[in-house]
């Protein structure tokens, strides 16, 4: 019998940071990034409130959120699209720019999605090198080709938890040919507090082939409703709204979303405690002689060269103990490890845990 053929997919599949392991579901999970406190009761609140008229389709369009965003960040609401998190905006920038055997740089240590859209368009990845785990203008500049058609590119950088400062990004826009699109990614901003750093959306908010993209995800704490939003100009997004499946985020996510958009003091709440952790963790892993990077969002990136240790142990190690941590592998990292900074609990299990191994 002759049966339906799917189409050959040239890509890879997205393996997502474990919530079971060995088939029993970990108690703390510090894989994914997700925000430590988690959602502000306001956008639960609403969430409650919203979710119980499910018979009827979202607004499509987003439009109550949208003039919410656009109120606080100082923007046009015309220019904004909503997406079933971040990752939609990232597949219809590639569905509606690329074509096979386009070129896409990205950082070589950078988040996977975007080589996966990309790679399901037909374009073909360009890796740019780092420095020290920090994205290589540079480079960039240097994988360039007549071939090039998008540039994408998290501040800060997940899974190195680096950012470049804005002169950098700013000599990276001026320095690329005008008809590149150039993707910066601001998942992680909220958590970068440096003179020397501004997030895209500030940075290119007049700029006619940049496209900026924020998630709901992190910082807010609203992961499992998936929803996030790019911000560019007219005609780009235009392009993207073509494309765009209607309905595409649910009612609950665009309220929970407005509600949790205008709750500052949760914000910094979460802020502070991220940042109140990085300091420790960098302190205690120092003294365990782990190396780690100075980082700028809310998770940290272990190499256990050093100690001589093989990251799959202690990644087996923490797991049995029933904590999940983020394998490096996928990214490309050696000998490798990403820790989410969750609950003061969790942390201080971990950093217990972690003692054990390294006798400290
Ligand atoms: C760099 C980066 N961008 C975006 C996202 C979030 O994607 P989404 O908004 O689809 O949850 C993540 C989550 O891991 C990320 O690390």
């Amino acid at each position: 019998m002759r049966l339906p053929k799917p189409n050959k997919i040239i890509s890879e599949k997205y393996v997502a940071g474990l919530s079971l392991f060995k088939g029993k579901q970990s108690k703390i999970k510090l894989s994914a990034n997700e925000s430590a406190l988690g959602p502000s009761p306001k956008a639960v609140k609403e969430y409650l409130k919203v979710s119980k008229n499910f018979k009827r389709y979202p607004d499509s369009d987003g439009t109550f959120l949208r003039k919410v965003l656009a109120k606080k960040f100082n923007l046009d609401p015309n220019r904004i699209i909503l997406g079933s998190g971040s990752d939609q905006i990232f597949e219809l920038v590639c569905k509606a720019f690329l074509k096979k055997d386009d070129e896409v740089i990205v950082p070589e240590y950078s988040f996977i999605i975007y080589r996966i859209y990309s790679k399901m368009c037909g374009a073909k990845i360009i890796y740019s090198k780092e420095n020290n785990f920090t994205v290589s203008v540079e480079n960039i500049l240097k994988k360039v080709t007549r071939k090039t058609k998008i540039v994408f590119l998290a501040n800060p950088n997940n899974p190195t938890g680096t950012f470049i400062d804005k002169k950098k990004i700013l000599l990276l826009r001026k320095k690329l040919r005008s008809n590149i699109l150039l993707v910066v990614d601001d998942a992680y901003y909220e958590y970068v507090k440096l003179k020397s750093y501004s997030p895209g959306l500030e940075l290119f908010k007049n700029f006619k082939n940049v496209v900026m993209t924020r998630t709901f995800s992190k910082i807010y704490g609203l992961a499992g409703l998936r929803i996030g939003w790019g911000y560019s100009s007219r005609n780009i997004i235009g392009a993207l709204n073509k494309i765009k499946p209607p309905f595409n985020v649910g009612r609950p996510a665009l309220f929970a979303a407005s509600a949790a958009v205008r709750d500052i003091s949760w914000l910094n709440k979460e802020i502070n405690h991220v940042n109140k952790w990085n300091n420790i963790f960098h302190k205690e892993f120092e003294r365990m002689k782990i190396n780690t990077n100075k980082t700028y969002a809310n998770f940290v990136l272990l190499n256990f060269d050093k100690v001589k240790i093989n990251s799959k142990k202690v990644f087996n190690f923490l797991a049995n103990s029933g904590i999940l941590v983020r394998r490096m592998d996928p990214y490309g990292i050696k000998n490798s490890l990403r820790i989410t900074i969750g609950k003061n609990k969790e942390n201080k299990k971990l950093i217990s845990k972690m003692k054990n191994i390294f006798n400290v």
